[in-house]
């Protein structure tokens, strides 16, 4: 199983910076877009753009059978059966804001907990902190080891009353795989939902929800060769079909009178207004490119490159550089966090840039683990289909310079 050369696929990555050429090592924010993505767009646009469910002529019908059919496709891309269990979000952000707010609204009290983990992104911790200021519930935290995994030792007793475990499959900044399965297994038997944010997981390994156990399942497009303002829920299916409506508006209805309104079927309950046609399309043409790769090439890919650059940046620096998280590539994904010398994670980024080389710097939207760290920022590369070990070897000739300039 071995990935091809895929970079000529990404018309992007053939421009120069700074006189050098672009050395994109910032996938974790953002992926970068292949051709068969931009032209799915571009198609829409092109032949059928029209609102869906909505009007009965030639091209509206053909928009709305385009969504539909790259709804079954994404479904399936994540191990789901039923194309009625994936709701269509801006992003993984809104997906969980969804949990909370439709979800967490209907079924958390004074009286209940929700646990989560110290390495959570903002986007899976600020929605409940906003419920809980208004519903008065606690919210617990599962720790985290020296060698950035989570600490288990405690989990019976910290599950012990909880409603909702929300974790991550990989943390974006540790690069951390967890454990999902054990956990959802452990939060099943204590009776709590499982919501797993798999906005770092679902673009690097082959993915099935229900073989995770998840309750409820959040990813994003535009980390996965798909575009921006897309993103998605799956979710079971009974679970959907108990929770109240999130946003209202057109679509999300069967029925509005002047007493009241009759919310739609799922997936369409929790889908108000017109949705990202284009988007929803582009993502679909993006799970049949990773599709046609292989995820389990992708993931090999990844785990070699990952080894080499741990090995070469540690092997050259030694000391010098710290990298976050587990040491065992198979235990973790192609988020590198670390920190250089002395150098402040900016004026690294800013070096690096001159170099051609996108690495993002700062708190990775995970304050709480920054904190947990012991730091207040880090700078960080994270690899992808298209990154190759000549990519890493540009990182580690630029981060000398960086060092050269700033380091003491
Ligand atoms: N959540 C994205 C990141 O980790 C934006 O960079």
């Amino acid at each position: 199983m071995t990935l091809p050369d895929v970079k000529a696929d990404f018309p992007l990555l053939a421009r120069t910076v700074h006189g050098r050429r672009l050395v994109y090592l910032d996938s974790a924010a953002t992926s970068q877009k292949p051709e068969p993505v931009l032209a799915a767009m571009d198609e829409y646009y092109r032949t059928i753009n029209a609102n869906v469910h909505r009007g009965a002529y030639e091209i509206a019908a053909a928009a709305t059978e385009a969504t539909e059919r790259a709804r079954a496709r994404i479904a399936a891309f994540v191990g789901g059966h039923d194309p009625a269990e994936l709701v269509f979000t801006k992003n993984a952000t809104e997906a969980m804001n969804l949990v909370a707010r439709a979800w967490g609204g209907a079924n958390l009290g004074p009286d209940d907990a929700v646990l989560l983990t110290q390495m959570e992104h903002h986007a899976n911790i600020v929605p409940w902190q906003i419920l809980a200021a208004e519903r008065g519930f606690e919210i617990r935290w599962v720790p985290l080891t020296d060698d950035g995994q989570l600490d288990l030792s405690e989990l019976d007793r910290l599950l012990d009353g909880v409603k909702l475990f929300g974790v991550t499959a990989m943390s974006n900044v540790l690069g951390t795989l967890n454990p999902v399965r054990r956990l959802a297994d452990a939060a099943h038997d204590a009776g709590a939902l499982v919501l797993v944010d798999g906005s770092q997981y679902v673009p690097h390994l082959p993915t099935d929800v229900t073989a995770l156990g998840a309750d409820f399942f959040a990813f994003t497009g535009h980390k996965m060769c798909g575009p921006t303002g897309i993103g998605c829920l799956w979710a079971r299916r009974e679970l959907l079909e108990a929770m109240p409506p999130f946003l209202g508006g057109g679509e999300m209805i069967l029925d509005v009178r002047l007493d009241g309104f009759t919310p739609n079927a799922v997936p369409h309950k929790f889908e108000a207004g017109t949705p990202p046609i284009a988007e929803i399309v582009g993502l679909g043409a993006a799970v049949d490119y990773l599709s046609g790769l292989g995820m389990e090439a992708v993931r090999e890919h990844e785990v070699s490159l990952t080894a080499y650059a741990l090995r070469s940046l540690t092997e050259r620096y030694g000391d010098d550089i710290t990298i976050h998280g587990p040491s065992e590539p198979a235990s973790r994904g192609g988020v590198l966090s670390f920190a250089f010398r002395d150098v402040h994670p900016h004026d690294i980024s800013q070096v690096l840039d001159q170099h051609g080389v996108c690495v993002r710097a700062g708190h990775h939207c995970a304050k709480p683990l920054m904190r947990v760290l012991g730091v207040g920022a880090t700078a960080r590369a994270s690899v992808y289909i298209y990154n190759d070990e000549s990519d890493i070897d540009v990182l580690a000739d630029a981060l000398e310079h960086a060092g050269d300039i700033f380091g003491l």
